[in-house]
């Protein structure tokens, strides 16, 4: 069971393979983009559970797998980590016209992304994503990067890959705290764009969380056609692109408010800022008080945070939040620039929201 999803970018389109049992048929479809060496990245945990099967299936089509197991952890997206991947790429010797296999999450992704964007001025890649944050959000789109003392995801580039194949069932070996933090990205989709899907996930999340394949590619094929269909009509962020960022100004801010820890991962920042990006709308009265009631229920319900009050430890401070968002990129003279909804599914980016009314929320 599986579905195909076209990212439609003129000569950079590809297809996004979705469902069970596709790393096992991996390397037919890596086969038409492939030859001869392929270097396999991956991490550590990852490699435990699904490298050895993926270097069969590349064997049995004639392809020559060199496998570079890295270290997990945002850590290894870093210039220590892509000097030391590119040197072990140029050990196999690939070529210009080869494929670079990233079998992994996002930090895999978005570093095997950016090094191959990069080495001998840019060669292919492939994304096996095995995060649910990667399967429907970090694999799709393009977006590489590394971080620097600057700040995350700095420095990188728009590389698109050759072809996406995301397996559902490595899902069930996720840790359950991963799995709903990239569920908080899903519920987003919903929310922004389609409140049809968002209902169909009120009642299919807990059974896809559960691990109903069924239910889980339609929750990953839907999140990536709709990911698709934005990426495709803005490919590098200078228009609508930006919606994918609901509840991201919010998210990011606190996530460096406690220190980009274990206290919070990168989506239960996303669930909480989204449940604030709509009571933000509620309160500047572009949209129901009872739809952000509603996505909080939702993802309280899933086991997600929902406010702040759910972080563990010391509370954030309002000021220091603030700071940190008027500190991100897109601060301008005062105002804040937000992705705000007009109702569930109804997401629009403004560059006027008063800093007041941001203090005031916060402080509630
Ligand atoms: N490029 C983009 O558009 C984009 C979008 C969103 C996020 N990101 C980036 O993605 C990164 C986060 O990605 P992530 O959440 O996937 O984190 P991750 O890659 O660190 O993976 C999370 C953990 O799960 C483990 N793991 C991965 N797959 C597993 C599996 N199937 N079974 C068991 N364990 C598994 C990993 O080893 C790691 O320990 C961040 O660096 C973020 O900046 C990029
Ligand atoms: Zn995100």
């Amino acid at each position: 069971m599986s579905e195909r999803i076209t990212v439609s970018l003129a000569a950079r389109s590809y297809g996004v393979h979705v469902g069970t049992g596709l790393i096992g048929r991996a390397g037919t479809l890596l086969a038409p983009f492939a030859r001869g060496v392929v270097p396999v990245v991956t991490d550590e945990n990852v490699a435990l559970g699904y490298l050895d099967r993926l270097l069969v299936t590349l064997d049995e089509v004639g392809l020559d797998a060199r496998p570079i197991v890295l270290e997990p952890g945002e850590g290894t997206k870093s210039f220590a980590g892509l000097e030391g991947l590119s040197n072990a790429l140029l050990e196999t010797g690939v070529d210009r016209g080869g494929l670079v296999v990233a079998l992994g999450g996002g930090v895999i992704g978005d570093l095997v992304g950016f090094a191959s964007g990069v080495l001998k001025r840019g060669i292919d890649f492939a994304q096996i994503p095995t995060t649910l944050l990667a399967q429907v959000d970090s694999a799709v789109g393009g977006k590489t990067a590394i971080n620097t003392r600057h700040g995350k995801n700095l420095v990188g580039l728009f590389h698109q890959p050759k072809i996406v194949i995301a397996d559902v069932d490595v899902l069930q070996t996720l840790p359950r705290r991963e799995l709903l933090a990239g569920y908080a990205e899903v519920a987003k989709y919903g929310a922004l764009g389609d409140a049809d899907f968002f209902a169909w996930l009120e009642v299919h999340a807990p059974q896809a969380l559960a691990g109903d394949t069924a239910s889980l590619t339609h929750t990953v094929a839907h999140s990536c056609r709709m990911k698709a269909a934005i990426v495709a009509g803005d490919e590098r962020e200078t228009g609508d692109r930006a919606l994918l960022n609901l509840g991201h100004t919010f998210g990011h801010a606190l996530e460096a408010a406690t220190g980009y820890s274990q206290r919070l991962l990168h989506g239960e920042g996303v669930a909480i800022g989204t449940v604030l990006a709509f009571r933000l709308s509620a309160q500047l009265g572009l949209s129901p008080e009872a739809d952000a009631a509603r996505v909080a229920h939702h993802l309280k319900a899933v086991g997600l945070p929902s406010s702040i009050a759910d972080i563990p430890g010391r509370r954030p401070d309002t000021d220091a939040l603030l700071s940190h968002m008027q500190h991100d990129k897109k601060t301008k003279d005062g105002h804040l620039t937000f992705v705000l909804v007009r109702g569930l599914g109804h997401a629009f980016v403004t560059r006027d929201v008063p800093l007041q009314a941001v203090r005031d929320l916060l402080a509630a």
